[in-house]
């Protein structure tokens, strides 16, 4: 896997970030077993909540897609004009999305820069994920 090229990924599908009320951009790049990549950004809206994360907006359009494999995720975000002072971990809700069709081994990577970033696997960002094998019959 070429991580720098994911997180370049990522940066790149930042610069759509959509954020007037935040001013908070955040770019990611989801990495596919197949080897391909869906980037997204995080969309805002007038009524707050409806945003949507990064994360999420390449999780759905991957999934729309047909995918369901995933083998890694770059993230990257920073205020308006700051430059990646420290990393973006994916929220509460994404890291559950992701749990879904990633599971425990999913490598999330949050980056500062191509060659400075964090990884962890998610299971060890959702501990005792709660997932499609609770509801196995
Ligand atoms: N946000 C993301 O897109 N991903 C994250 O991992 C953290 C938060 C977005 C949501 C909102 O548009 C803005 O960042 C501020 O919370």
């Amino acid at each position: 896997m070429n991580r720098e090229r994911l997180i370049e990924m990522a940066f790149a599908a930042r610069e759509n970030a959509y954020t007037p009320y935040s001013h908070f951009r955040v770019g990611a790049a989801l990495l596919c077993k197949n080897g391909k990549i869906y980037t997204g950004c995080n969309i805002e809206n007038a009524a707050y909540s409806v945003a949507n994360c990064a994360e999420r907006t390449a999780l759905f359009k991957a999934v729309s897609e047909g995918e369901r494999e995933f083998e890694a995720i770059a993230v990257v975000g920073s205020l308006e004009g700051e430059e990646n002072r420290i990393i973006t971990a994916p929220c509460g809700v994404c890291r559950q999305a992701l749990y879904e069709f990633g599971g425990d081994d999913l490598l999330v990577i949050m980056a500062k820069s191509p060659k400075d970033y964090v990884e962890r696997r998610l299971g060890d960002l959702l501990t005792l994920g709660f997932g499609p094998a609770n509801l196995d019959k």
